[in-house]
């Protein structure tokens, strides 16, 4: 099975070591910069050994070569440099996801395509629109990190293992997240029979902000260890068709009221790409909070339709 992963920068490359090490696969790094994919699949490449993995990893600045892929996950993009504006760098990251996907669109068209490129679920919208593909085929990783990062701070706060938590968070990557807090589950059982709502709302006040307060200590650049997992995971569970649910962004056709937009929600997922949308029960509230996250998308979306 052809991988391919097109932008070699953090994510990338830290995504196609986590790939490499589970130890199936062919993949492949694209890097527009000359000489990063090649270098540092070559330097991956030497790990094998001491690993004691076998696995193919090639580098290189050609797009063309992603040719025949299965899975292609985009994290091309640029970071946002001093003095740029928040508009003028989505602009610039919806012009070089349309690129790529125009390119994903000529050589790889049986692809499962994951993008990662922020801002997510504006970049996925963009995508299913420029590869025309079934939108099962294209999908964001985003929700799936938030959720990880929830689950992360609850078991902390409890002193448990991250594994006895099962957090579930939809929406908007990033600050529109919605953590649910019934559906989130300790030990099988709701957070809510847990923790007072003061300490569950403070946990989710500090997932939201997770993000940010890693920018903040890097000075620089954004998060890319957890990223790079959630990556992985998902090639994983779609390269073996392992039908796990996982939280993604998905195309939504009338799910939770939501029509003609991508947004997180928990999906199942396969070789196929989504094989089901899953439909939990939602507040009152809750439906009402992931309408104005979709609405804001939504927004997004209109604004870059010229892409
Ligand atoms: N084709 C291929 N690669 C490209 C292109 C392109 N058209 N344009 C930019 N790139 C490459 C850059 O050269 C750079 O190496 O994308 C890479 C991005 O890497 P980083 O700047 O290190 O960014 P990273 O931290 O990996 O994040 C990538 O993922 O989580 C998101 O918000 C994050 O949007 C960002 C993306």
């Amino acid at each position: 099975m052809k991988i391919s992963i097109i932008g070699a920068g953090n994510v990338g490359a830290l995504s196609a070591m986590r790939v490499a090490q589970c130890g199936f696969g062919d993949i492949l790094l694209v890097d527009i910069a000359k000489g990063i994919a090649q270098g540092k699949a070559l330097d991956l490449e030497d790990a094998r050994a001491i690993l004691k993995v076998n696995y193919n990893i090639k580098g290189t600045d050609d797009i063309n070569s992603i040719k025949d892929s299965q899975i292609v996950v985009i994290t091309a993009g640029l970071a946002r440099r001093p003095g740029m504006a928040r508009e003028e760098l989505l602009s610039k990251n919806a012009q070089i996801l349309k690129e790529v996907c125009l390119k994903i669109k000529e050589l790889s068209p049986q692809a499962v395509v994951i993008v990662v490129t922020n801002p997510l679920d504006l970049m996925t919208c963009l995508a299913s629109k420029v590869t025309g593909f079934p939108k099962k085929r294209v999908l964001g990783m985003g929700i799936s990190l938030d959720s990880a990062r929830f689950a992360n701070l609850i078991a902390q706060e409890l002193n448990l293992e991250p594994s006895d938590i099962d957090a579930v968070v939809i929406g908007a990557h990033g600050e529109g997240m919605l953590p649910l807090v019934k559906h989130t589950k300790v030990k099988g059982v709701s957070l809510e029979e847990y923790l007072s709502k003061e300490k569950v709302d403070d946990l989710i006040r500090k997932t939201v902000g997770r993000g940010a307060e890693i920018v903040s200590f890097l000075g620089s650049g954004s998060a890319f260890f957890a990223p790079s997992a959630a990556v992985a995971e998902m090639v994983k569970v779609i390269a073996k068709d392992e039908k796990k649910i996982l939280g993604a962004c998905a195309y939504l056709n009338g799910e939770y009221g939501i029509k003609d937009i991508c947004i997180g929600v928990p999906v199942r997922l396969g070789k196929s790409g989504i094989e089901k949308i899953i439909e939990l029960d939602l507040s009152e509230g809750e439906q009402k909070e992931l309408l104005n996250s979709a609405a804001s998308i939504r927004k997004l979306t209109e604004q870059f339709s010229y892409v």
